[in-house]
């Protein structure tokens, strides 16, 4: 597993990307914890794990197995995010290591046409973010907007975590996966959840 890998070409770009901050409150750092029914991954820590240029997934690996940097994440928030539960909302940050700098990345989804199984990576600023918070438990969820006879609405928060073998531009990684809805149809995932610990 290749982690921490700088990309000097891109920091420019990246920087320029970071300067609009739609979700500047900060909080972290954190280690992110997995539970599981299946004991072969319960109690692994999430790492950051290199999946194409400055896209990273969240790999499975022992507390303590990689550096330090590449499993410390963030949670960041801003003072308009919605509330689900009386937990606030934002985005899921990791900092790529750029030369002299870092690359704010927040958590994101690829959903796939063909399956239920969407995998989630980092990737520079806050676009197509995935909407996530922790729990009064630490546990991260999604918060999705469900019922759309009712406006505006109102999110609720959802545990569809999966850890599964994944295949993202290439890269093969045992990492986390979520499952849209019902069962996952990829074999390999192991429904999980994931905690926040503070470090
Ligand atoms: C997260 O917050 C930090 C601290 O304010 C900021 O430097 C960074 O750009 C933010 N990241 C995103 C993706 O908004
Ligand atoms: C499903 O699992 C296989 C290997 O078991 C993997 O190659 C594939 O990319 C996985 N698909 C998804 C959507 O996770
Ligand atoms: C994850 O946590 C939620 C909320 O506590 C719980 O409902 C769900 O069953 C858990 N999922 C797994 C796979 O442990």
């Amino acid at each position: 597993m290749r982690v921490l890998t700088t990309f000097p070409a891109l920091a420019a770009l990246l920087l320029s990307t970071a300067a609009a901050q739609t979700f500047p409150n900060q909080f972290g750092p954190y280690a992110l914890k997995v539970t599981s029914d299946d004991a072969t991954i319960n109690g692994k820590y999430l790492y950051a794990c290199h999946s194409g240029a400055a896209i990273e997934q969240l790999c499975i690996g022992e507390k303590g197995e990689y550096a330090a940097a590449s499993g410390s994440y963030y949670f960041n928030s801003s003072d308009w995010s919605e509330e689900v539960d009386g937990s606030k909302t934002g985005v899921l940050i990791w900092n790529l290591p750029l030369q002299d700098a870092h690359a704010s990345s927040a958590l994101t989804f690829n959903y796939s046409p063909a399956s239920n199984v969407v995998l989630a990576y980092f990737i520079p600023g806050d676009q197509n973010t995935v909407t996530v918070g922790f729990d009064a438990e630490d546990k991260l969820f999604v918060a999705a907007y469900v019922d759309d006879t009712v406006t505006p609405g109102g999110s609720k928060a959802f545990y569809h975590w999966e850890v599964c073998n994944t295949q993202f531009s290439g890269y093969r990684y045992q990492a986390l996966a979520w499952v849209t809805i019902g069962t996952p149809i990829n074999e390999s995932c192991r429904g999980a959840n994931v905690t926040r610990e503070a470090i």
